[in-house]
C-alpha cells in the first residue's frame, strides 16, 4: 500500500464577521496542528461565490480571514497561507473530479439542501458542485488529515469516495506511470468535539452565526476589548445561580453555552469550571469571563486590526503562500493528466 507523507489541509471561507465559533472550532485547532504537521491554510474565495458576494466586501473578508490566521498564531513561515484562487490547479483538478464523482453522491449533500432551500432551481451550479471542488482543494496536496467542523463531514466523506473512484478507475495508468498501487490518499477528518459548539449568546438553542442579525449574539475575533465585556455583560441568561455539576447544566442551554465558553477559552473541562464558580451567580461569573475573553481575545483582535492596516503585507503573505502551494499542486496535476492520458 502506498505511504503518503502526513499533511494537513483545511479551509474557511472568506464570509465575513470570523467570530468566536469560528476560532474555537476551527482555527484554535489550526494553531494546534503546525506542531506536528506541514499544514496548508486556504481561504477559499472560490467556494465563497457560489452564493453572491460583494466585491469589494469579499475582498477586504480574505485579508480579514488570513489577518486573523496570523493573530491567532499560525505561522505563515512555517505553514502556508494562500488563497485558493491564486492556484488555477485547484479548479483544474475540481472539473477531474466533477467527471469522478456522481449525481447521486451529490444529490445526498445535505448542505445543498439546506442552502439551495426551496428554491433549488435557482441555486448556482456552483454550489452544487462545491463538494468536489473541496476534494480538489484538499487532494491537488494530496493531504491526509482535515480539521473540519462536524458540518463539513459529509463532505469529507465524499472527497475520499472521489479519491477512492479516482485511484479504482486509472488503478492500470497509476501502475503503468509507476505511482504504486493508489495516487490519492484518503483524507482523514479531524472533528472537533461537542465541546466546542459555541452557541449564540442571545438565544442558547441556535448556533454562534456570522449571518445572525443580532451582533450582540456573536464575539467577532475583531470586537476590542470593550465590545467583547459589553457582549459578554449582556448575554442572555437565567436567574439562577451555577451548579456544581454538569448534570444541573442539562435544561440550562444559555448557562451551558457560557461554561462552555469559559472551559474551552481556558483550556479546561466544563466539570472543572463548574468546580470554581458552582454555586456563584452570573454577575460573579461574568466579571470572571469577561476577563478571560478579554485576556485571550483581545490581543487577536488588536492584532487583526494592525494587520489590517498593512494590506501589502497581508497580499505578499497570500502571494508568496499561494507560489509555494502551486509547487505542490503543478506536480498533482502534472501526474493526473499522464493518468488520464491527455498529452501535455
Ligand atoms: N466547505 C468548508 C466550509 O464551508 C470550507 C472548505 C473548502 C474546506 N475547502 C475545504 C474545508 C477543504 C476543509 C478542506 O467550512
Amino acid at each position: 500500500m502506498t505511504k503518503f507523507p502526513e499533511r494537513v489541509f483545511s479551509g474557511v471561507q472568506p464570509t465575513g464577521n470570523l467570530h468566536l465559533g469560528n476560532y474555537l472550532g476551527a482555527i484554535t485547532k489550526f494553531v494546534d496542528l503546525q506542531k506536528n504537521y506541514e499544514c496548508l491554510y486556504c481561504v477559499v474565495d472560490l467556494h465563497a461565490i457560489t452564493v453572491a458576494q460583494d466585491p469589494a466586501k469579499l475582498t477586504s473578508n480574505i485579508r480579514e480571514v488570513t489577518a486573523a490566521f496570523i493573530a491567532a498564531g499560525i505561522d505563515p513561515e512555517t505553514n502556508i497561507i494562500f488563497n485558493q484562487s491564486q492556484v488555477a490547479e485547484h479548479t483544474e483538478l475540481a472539473w477531474v473530479f466533477n467527471c469522478v464523482a456522481r449525481m447521486g453522491w451529490l444529490n445526498r449533500m445535505t448542505q445543498f439542501k439546506e442552502k439551495a432551500g426551496k428554491d433549488r432551481e435557482n441555486a448556482s451550479v456552483g454550489l452544487y458542485a462545491y463538494p468536489a471542488l473541496m476534494a480538489a482543494d484538499i487532494l491537488v496536496y494530496r493531504a491526509t488529515h482535515v480539521p473540519v467542523g462536524e458540518d463539513q463531514k459529509q463532505h469529507l466523506e465524499l472527497a475520499r469516495d472521489i479519491a477512492q473512484k479516482f485511484n479504482n478507475d486509472f488503478s492500470k495508468s497509476i501502475q503503468d506511470h509507476g505511482f504504486g498501487d493508489v495516487f490519492f490518499p484518503l483524507p482523514e477528518p479531524l472533528i472537533q468535539g461537542p465541546a466546542t459548539r459555541v452557541m449564540s449568546l442571545r438565544d442558547g438553542a441556535k448556533k454562534m452565526s456570522k449571518s445572525d442579525v443580532s451582533d450582540n449574539s456573536r464575539l467577532n475575533l475583531s470586537d476590542d476589548a470593550d465590545v467583547i465585556a459589553q457582549k459578554v455583560r449582556k448575554a442572555k441568561t437565567d436567574s439562577e445561580a451555577l451548579p456544581s455539576e454538569i448534570e444541573g447544566l442539562g435544561s440550562r442551554p444559555e448557562a451551558d453555552n457560557l461554561v462552555g465558553i469559559f472551559a474551552a477559552l481556558n483550556e479546561q473541562s466544563k466539570a472543572e469550571v463548574l468546580r470554581d464558580f458552582g454555586g456563584a451567580n452570573f454577575s460573579t461569573f461574568k466579571s470572571a469571563l469577561v476577563d478571560l475573553a478579554v485576556a485571550k481575545l483581545g490581543p487577536i483582535g488588536t492584532k487583526m486590526r494592525e494587520l489590517q492596516t498593512d494590506q501589502a503585507y497581508i497580499d505578499d503573505i497570500l502571494r508568496r503562500g499561494a507560489d509555494r502551494a502551486r509547487v505542490h499542486a503543478q506536480a498533482t496535476m502534472s501526474s493526473v493528466k499522464d493518468i488520464l492520458g491527455f498529452v501535455r
